[in-house]
């Protein structure tokens, strides 16, 4: 089949790549030509494990281009990909749909007959349907469920396909789209415009809650003298809780759990629901940024004044660059503000994190990013961080003293090794 992938950001260029992976002709396209320039070249815009070898097999194969002309893509696809993004409006906890928008008119102009118009974007409910008394093309919605540093792996061996249709042949389209995954058992969900829209945004809003909901009960062992981790182990062996998504720490950011919680909870009150308890959600994950700072600044005596700062972590989660909303920055940030001079490292996002907080310093080595430091904060769980030897850099550091956000370093060890360890959630 012709396809088209509208956006090539993170959703869209892998998912382009992954259509092309399962034998499509594909044509991605974006108004940015930089990374259009980059994709053709084979050259991934951000960093995500496994997507530069899907990127630069397909363009080989020629089943993968890159144009930065909708008309072109217009001409060329009889399913169109929307995949721009829909970031949350500045001094809004809405979404910012202006993207969207500016896509669906670009390519209206010119659509086949025939051609089926499909959003992937995360998008208030109701969008849909508002597309599609616009579009001169059938609209359907088929949410993504990606994670960044698996996202090739998501995509193409998903949990589950979802499908919004308002016709048998549109369905009929996608189950032609995905036919290797539904050959390999791919659970198959279709269903209304509207429920395919909410299910993405309801899933994020679960996840996001699992993840308040633990830290939430973090506050409560640090009142207590409990361990979350343990409770989190004990509680996730009864299978209808699960044991994924309860990892106590500094808690979620990313481009997508803190904007979706939002944008869903004020979408839901424009439909006369509240979902206030999504507030709370919020509130708890940015609390948990807060304690973080109070655990560093209790361990340099009260105050930051003319401390110096090592954070280990930049990125919102491991294996990956992005530091959009990133708990580690928001961090780091908070203690710089307090006078402190923090030095910054993290193996992929230093390049990002030094264009959003130009005013923090960054280190090429986390050892270096050690030296002379008064107390070390682990906030993004690489697994380098896990190899470091507490030993060695206890000869670098001006005091051995660790706040570990993710609960993912051994406390024994570090402890062993002379330095005063603080987590959230921990004794
Ligand atoms: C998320 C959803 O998982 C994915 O299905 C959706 O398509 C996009 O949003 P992603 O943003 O890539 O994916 O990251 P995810 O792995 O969900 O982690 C989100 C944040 O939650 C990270 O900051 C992570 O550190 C944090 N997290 C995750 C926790 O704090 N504790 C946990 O137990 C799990």
């Amino acid at each position: 089949m012709r396809l088209t992938v509208i956006g090539t950001g993170y959703l869209g260029a892998v998912h382009a790549a992954c259509l092309a992976e399962i034998g499509h002709e594909v044509l991605g396209v974006d108004v940015d030509a930089a990374r259009i320039a980059a994709l053709s070249e084979g050259r991934a815009p951000f960093f995500e494990p496994g997507f530069p070898e899907v990127l630069t097999r397909n363009l080989a194969s020629g089943r993968l281009r890159f144009s930065t002309s909708s008309a072109e893509a217009a001409a060329f696809g009889d399913v169109h990909f929307l995949c721009v993004g829909t970031p949350q409006q500045p001094g809004s906890q809405a979404a910012d749909l202006t993207y969207l928008d500016a896509a669906v008119a670009d390519l209206a102009a010119g659509l086949r007959p025939g051609a089926l118009v499909v959003g992937k974007s995360t998008v208030p409910v109701g969008t849909a349907a508002r597309l599609a008394a616009r579009v001169p093309a059938e609209v359907a919605w088929n949410p993504e469920f990606l994670r960044e540093g698996f996202a090739v792996e998501d995509t193409l061996r998903p949990d589950r396909l979802v499908v919004g249709v308002t016709s048998s042949s549109a369905e009929a389209v996608l189950r032609e789209v995905y036919a290797p995954m539904l050959a390999a058992g791919v659970p198959w969900v279709s269903t209304d415009l509207a429920t395919a829209e909410l299910v993405k945004v309801a899933a994020n809003s679960f996840l996001a809650t699992k993840i308040s909901f633990i830290n939430a009960m973090a506050e409560v062992c640090e009142a207590t003298g409990g361990d979350v981790a343990t409770l989190a182990e004990a509680i996730g062996y009864d299978v209808r809780i699960g044991r994924q998504f309860l990892r106590a720490g500094i808690g979620f950011g990313g481009g997508c759990l803190p904007k979706d919680i939002r944008a869903f909870r004020h979408r839901a009150a424009e439909l006369g629901v509240s979902l206030g308890f999504l507030g709370e959600v919020d509130e708890i994950n940015l609390r948990r940024r807060a304690r973080a700072v109070t655990l560093a600044r209790e361990l340099v005596g009260g105050s930051f004044a003319g401390r110096n700062v090592a954070v280990l972590g930049a990125t919102f989660k491991p294996d990956s660059d992005d530091v959009r909303d990133s708990p580690a920055l928001a961090v780091a940030s908070a203690i710089r503000a307090e006078g402190a001079r923090v030095t910054v490292h993290d193996p992929q996002g230093v390049d990002n994190a030094r264009a959003a907080f130009p005013g923090l310093d960054y280190s090429p080595g986390a050892q270096k990013a050690c030296e002379g430091a008064h107390v070390v904060l682990h906030l993004t769980e690489w697994d380098e961080y896990r190899e470091l030897d507490p030993e060695a850099l206890g000869e670098v550091v001006a005091a051995r003293a660790l706040v570990d956000g993710r609960n993912a370093l051994d406390a024994s060890v570090w402890r062993a090794a002379g330095w005063t360890v603080r987590a959230l959630g921990r004794r």
